[in-house]
C-alpha cells in the first residue's frame, strides 16, 4: 500500500511542477513513505534521515538551493512529534490520511518551519480530495479499495496507525480503474489491509461485498486481471469463494495470512480462527478453484510460543501448501498488547525458528515453481529483462518469468512454454498464437 500511496503523493504534487526523480540526491523535496510494522521498518527512517542530512547540506552548499524533506507513513502518524525532536533536518510529518494536503503543507513549510500533521483518519476526505487522473508506470498497477483495521490483531499496530476499517465507494474504485485501463493497465491488485472486509457503498447506497466489486471491474474493457491483497481468513465469504470459481480474471492466487498454527497462540494473537478452520477454509478454496495458489505470511516467536507450539505452525504448513510466503520473527511494538505479554521468546530461539519455517516454504515454493515446468502458461510482459531482447511478465500465479525474444510484447498476454526454474523465477519460451505468429 505505500508503493500506491507513494504513485499518488506523486499525482497530487503534479501540479504543482514536481516531476520524479531517480534519486534524492540534488531534489528539491524529499518524501521518505515510511512502515511502521516492525521494529526494523521504523528503525530504518533514522538511519535514512542521516543519509538525507547530507545530501541537503550538499544541496545548500552547492548552489542548488534548499531540499524539503517530508516524512510520511506510519512511522510519522505514529511518531511524528518525535521524529521532528530527534531529526530537525525533518520540515514536515504526514500521516497517511494526510497526504492530500501535501501541496498546502509543503506551501507553508517554506514560510513556518515545522509542520506536522497526522492523527486524523479521515481516510474518506483523503480519497475525495485525490486528483482523478494518475500516473501509470506499465501495465499493472495497485488500487486500494479499502483501508484500516478493526481486527486488532495483538502483535499489530495497524489499528492504530492506519486507523478503522474503511472502504471507498464503489463508484470512485471504478472511475479509478478505468482511468487505469485507458492507460494501458492490464492487470489491477486491489489493496487493502482487510480487503476482503471490503463494503463500499454502491451506486444505489446499498453496500457491495468485494466479490460483487471483483465482477463489475471485470466488466471493464481490457482488465484482464484482478488480484487483491491482503485478506483475513475471518471475512473470507461464500460469494468472494464462488467468485474465484466463476470470474476468469481472478487470478488463481490467493495471500491468505494465518501467522501462526498453534490454536493456544492464535487465541493470543486475538485472530479469532483456528488452524482447523483456516485449513477448512483452504480446502473449500481449492473446491472452487483447484490450481489456487496459496500464500501466506508467519510470525514466529509470539510471546509465550513454545517449540511444540511452533512444530503446529510447520503442520499447518505442509497441510496448506504455500506457492510463496513472507515469514517475521515477531516484533514487539510498543503499545500493543503483546508488548507487555509475558514469554517473550529470545531472539536466538526466533532466528532458528524463522530459518526452519523458512528452510520449509522454500521447498514448497521451489516444488510450486518445478510443478510449472513443461506447461504453458499465460504470461503478462511487465518490463525489459537484463538482456537485449529479454522481458519479464508475471504468471498468473505471481511468479517472475524470464522470456527471450519478448521485449517488443510489453503489456502483451501471451502463453509461454515453461522451460525452467531459478531461485526465484521461471524461464520460458513464448508459444506462437493466432494473433501473433512471429512470436514462435
Ligand atoms: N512482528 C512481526 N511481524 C508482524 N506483522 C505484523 N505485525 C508484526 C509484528 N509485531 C506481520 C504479519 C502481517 C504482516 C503484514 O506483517 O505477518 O500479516
Ligand atoms: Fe494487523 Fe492484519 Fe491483524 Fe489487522 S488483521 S491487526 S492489519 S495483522
Amino acid at each position: 500500500m505505500n508503493v500506491y500511496d507513494s504513485e499518488r503523493m506523486a499525482d497530487v504534487l503534479a501540479p504543482l511542477g514536481y516531476a520524479l526523480s531517480d534519486s534524492a540526491e540534488g531534489a528539491d523535496l524529499v518524501v521518505l513513505n515510511t512502515c511502521h510494522i516492525r521494529e526494523k521498518a521504523a528503525e530504518k527512517v533514522y538511519s535514512e534521515l542521516g543519509r538525507l542530512k547530507v545530501m541537503k547540506r550538499e544541496k545548500a552548499e552547492g548552489g542548488g538551493g534548499d531540499m524539503t524533506i517530508a516524512v510520511a507513513g506510519c512511522v510519522a502518524q505514529a511518531e511524528g512529534a518525535e521524529i521532528m525532536r530527534r531529526a530537525p533536518v525533518v520540515d514536515l510529518v504526514i500521516g497517511p490520511q494526510a497526504y492530500h494536503q501535501l501541496p498546502e503543507l509543503i506551501a507553508r513549510t517554506s514560510r513556518a518551519k515545522g509542520e506536522r500533521l497526522a492523527a486524523d483518519f479521515a481516510a474518506e476526505e483523503k480519497f475525495d480530495a485525490l486528483p482523478a487522473d494518475r500516473g501509470v508506470s506499465g501495465p499493472t498497477a495497485f488500487l486500494t479499495v479499502q483501508e484500516g483495521c478493526d481486527k486488532f490483531c495483538s502483535f499489530c499496530v495497524v489499528p492504530y496507525t492506519r486507523g478503522a476499517e474503511y472502504s471507498r465507494p464503489t463508484a470512485s474504485v471504478i472511475a479509478e480503474a478505468e482511468v487505469l485501463a485507458a492507460k494501458g493497465v492490464r492487470e489491477v491488485t486491489l489493496l487493502g489491509q482487510n480487503v476482503n472486509a471490503y463494503d463500499g457503498p454502491g451506486p444505489e447506497g446499498d453496500a457491495w461485498s468485494l466479490a460483487r466489486l471483483v465482477r463489475r471491474l471485470a466488466e471493464i474493457e481490457g482488465l484482464d486481471r484482478i488480484r487483491y491483497t491482503t485478506s483475513h481468513p475471518r471475512d473470507m465469504r461464500d460469494d468472494l469463494i464462488a467468485a474465484h470459481a466463476e470470474v476468469e480474471a481472478l487470478m488463481p492466487y490467493l495471500h491468505l495470512p494465518v501467522q501462526a498454527g498453534s490454536d493456544r497462540i492464535l487465541k493470543a494473537m486475538n485472530r479469532a480462527h483456528t488452524a482447523d478452520s483456516y485449513l477448512r477454509l483452504v480446502e473449500r478454496l481449492r473446491a472452487a478453484r483447484p490450481d489456487l495458489a496459496l500464500s501466506g505470511d508467519f510470525i514466529v516467536g509470539f510471546p509465550g510460543e513454545t517449540e511444540a507450539d511452533f512444530e503446529a505452525t510447520l503442520d499447518l504448513v505442509r497441510a496448506a501448501g504455500y506457492a510463496s510466503a513472507f515469514s517475521f520473527k515477531y516484533s514487539r511494538r510498543p503499545g500493543t498488547p503483546a508488548a507487555a505479554m509475558p514469554g517473550q521468546v529470545d531472539e536466538a530461539v526466533k532466528t532458528d525458528r524463522l530459518a526452519r519455517l523458512q528452510a520449509l516454504l522454500d521447498e514448497q515454493r521451489h516444488a510450486f515453481d518445478r510443478s510449472q515446468v513443461g506447461r504453458t502458461l499465460p504470461v503478462l510482459f511487465e518490463k525489459l529483462g537484463r538482456r537485449p531482447g529479454q522481458a519479464i511478465g508475471r504468471s498468473p500465479y505471481l511468479q517472475s518469468v524470464w522470456v527471450e525474444g519478448a521485449a517488443d510484447h510489453i503489456g502483451a498476454i501471451l502463453p509461454v512454454h515453461i522451460e525452467a526454474t531459478g531461485p526465484n523465477s521461471l524461464t520460458g519460451a513464448l508459444r506462437a498464437t493466432a494473433a501473433s505468429p512471429e512470436a514462435a
